[in-house]
């Protein structure tokens, strides 16, 4: 649909906060078909206001624009406050079916879906009795399998333990093999060495990759 290598976020905003102090002053930043952008900032840096406006709801003081050239999808810090279904397949099934697919393709999206993310054995478990890391795997999946174009991450690393995070993190990665834009944030630089690009919200430079 976007030809690769054109903008899919743009962002620009004159001002944006909230009550009466301003979060985001001058604040521009674009994002390629593509490209996975890292968003680092310490906590109350501005990373959950600003993935926010870019899914559609900018905070109460906003004087800006946001494009985005697609479906959005948001992966919420705590995916808790995600999933909803009593079930992994539920939950991955409640999204599928506010689409407007037929019961065939609904099938086939969600037996695709528990392979692709390796939650068919995990298939008729109780969403409460997940891991954090197996909470974050299907939060994601139940995202990715209503096909979006670019995919928000918010703190996606912060509530698992070393091992989960590895794991989720090589899934992340692996998005890139599905024509995805991702942005990410993170309170941690390490977490998104892998990004082509990270945007420092502490107040410094943003820092160019190469991938
Ligand atoms: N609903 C809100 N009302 C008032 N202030 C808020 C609200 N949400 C966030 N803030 C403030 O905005 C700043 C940025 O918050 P946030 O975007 O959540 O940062 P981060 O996600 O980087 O921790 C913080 O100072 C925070 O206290
Ligand atoms: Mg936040």
């Amino acid at each position: 649909m976007c030809p690769s290598n054109s903008e899919i976020i743009s962002v620009n905003i004159f001002r944006a906060g909230y009550e009466n102090f301003n979060i985001f002053k001058d604040f521009s930043l674009t994002v390629r078909h593509g490209e996975f952008l890292g968003i680092y900032g310490s906590n109350g840096a501005g990373k959950t206001t600003l993935l926010k406006a870019i899914a559609g709801f900018p905070p109460p003081l906003f004087e800006g624009e946001v494009i985005v050239k697609g479906r959005v999808g948001y992966v919420f810090q705590n995916p808790d406050n995600q999933i909803i279904g009593a079930t992994v397949e539920e939950d991955i099934r409640f999204g599928l079916e506010n689409l407007p697919l037929d019961c065939e393709t609904i099938e086939a999206r969600l037996q695709e879906t528990l392979l692709t993310f390796d939650l068919e054995k995990l298939r008729s478990k109780d969403t409460l009795t997940l891991s954090g890391g197996q909470k974050q795997r299907l939060a994601i999946a139940a995202i990715m399998c209503l096909d979006p174009d670019v995919l928000l991450f918010d703190e996606p690393f912060s509530m698992l333990d070393r091992r989960e995070r590895r794991a989720i993190m090589s899934l992340v990665k692996s998005l890139r093999n599905k024509q995805i834009t991702a942005v990410i944030a993170s309170t941690n630089m390490k977490d998104l060495t892998f990004c082509d690009k990270v945007i420092n919200l502490n107040g410094g430079e943003s820092l160019d990759r190469v991938r």
